[in-house]
């Protein structure tokens, strides 16, 4: 029987793209699809997402990949490194490429390729990637200057866009407003968070990752509250359970003591597929529709559950990580993290199935 497995549900990408129309109708979605498509698989996330009208992604690498597989729409590089070999691919494979840092603009000048299509990146507050705005000018200059370049548009990205009351986002705002007024181009802000709870950054491009895998990305609205499904059901089955007697201790590092007789189950999942070590004593996994609390510390292969809410749970049942009924922000949230992080840190010992 397969042990840790990934369902992949295709409908539920379609959904929450659907999602993001609803809320930003009439602008371009470029999906993304970095990381592996949020360790969901770019690919599959790709050819599911019939709608999206292009894709970003983080390096060429990420990018060829998807052309390798025949995706012919858009995709946009977020945070490559230039160099010849990579604008010569760029050209070649009629990628886009954002542009943050003046050796870009070096390593473009010297380019003599297939034209390609560049985003200007500015940096409005986050102080990660992007010129200054106040470079804008001079940038755009440089920019229109070269033969083979064609300016697609301005972008910039959010730093505190999952609080709807963040001050500054509308400091970001504002200032992408006044760098980029009256230039040509289109202009994309958003994020998911962007996307579900600021109108006002939905501008010409959205950049949606997480709804679409069916995460909320908001401080105060979850998944359910902003209408996205779950697209990854992760699953393990219950391999071993036994009735341990009152006082005794479970797992590593005895840290959980079992407060009277009672019934624990052990899940074939552990830090080895990629479930969280820092998953704490209480966070639930669901089995045969009930939630359950992890007892004892997470290992490599197993975790231990209090099965005493389902004392039917038989060996041979799957147990649900996250997914449907469990949401995977739940568990992220009780681990200290974020569902992307889970979402990306599946081993390769994890099955994947899609359906
Ligand atoms: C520049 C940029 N745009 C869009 C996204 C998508 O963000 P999210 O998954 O929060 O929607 C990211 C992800 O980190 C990003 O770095």
């Amino acid at each position: 029987m397969t042990r840790t497995l990934a369902t992949i549900d295709r409908t539920a990408f379609a959904h929450n793209l659907a999602r993001v129309r609803e809320l930003a109708p009439g602008r371009a979605v470029y999906a993304a699809v970095k990381a592996d498509g949020y360790g969901h698989g770019a690919v599959t996330v790709a050819q599911a997402l019939t709608d999206a009208d292009g894709f970003a992604v983080s390096s060429l690498d990420e990018a060829l990949q998807l052309r390798w597989a025949g995706i012919d729409r858009p995709i946009v590089m977020l945070s490559q490194r230039l160099d010849a070999t990579v604008c010569e691919q760029a050209g070649e494979h009629g990628l886009e490429i954002v542009l943050f840092h003046d050796h870009q603009l070096d390593a473009l000048e010297h380019y003599i390729g297939p034209s390609v299509r560049v985003w200007i990146k500015l940096d409005t507050g986050m102080h990660r990637l992007g010129f200054a705005c106040a470079r804008a000018d001079e940038i755009q200059q440089r920019v229109d200057a070269l033969e083979r370049v064609v300016l697609a548009g301005w972008l910039t990205h959010l730093a505190c866009a999952d609080d709807p009351a963040a001050a500054l986002t509308r400091r970001q705002l504002g200032e992408f407003e006044a760098a980029t007024e009256g230039r040509a181009g289109a202009r994309s802000i958003a994020n998911s968070a962007g996307v579900l709870a600021w109108p006002q950054a939905h501008a010409d491009m959205v950049r949606p990752g997480i709804m679409l895998y069916g995460s909320s990305p908001l401080l105060d609205r979850d998944a359910t509250a902003c209408d996205l499904r779950p697209a990854m059901h992760l699953s393990a089955p219950l391999i071993a359970r036994q009735t341990i007697a009152a006082g005794e201790a479970i797992g590593y590092g005895a840290t959980w003591q079992t407060p009277e007789d009672m019934p624990v189950g052990v899940i074939g999942i552990g830090y080895g597929d990629g479930y969280p070590r820092h998953a704490p004593a209480g966070t639930p996994v669901l089995i045969n529709g009930v939630r359950v609390p992890l007892i004892g510390r997470v290992s490599m292969d197993m975790i231990t559950v209090d099965l005493r809410a389902a004392p039917d749970a038989a060996v041979g049942d799957r147990a649900t990580l996250w997914g449907p009924g469990l949401p995977a922000d739940e568990i992220a949230q009780a681990a200290g993290t974020i569902s992307y992080e889970l979402f990306c840190r599946l081993t390769p010992r994890v099955r994947f199935e899609i359906v």
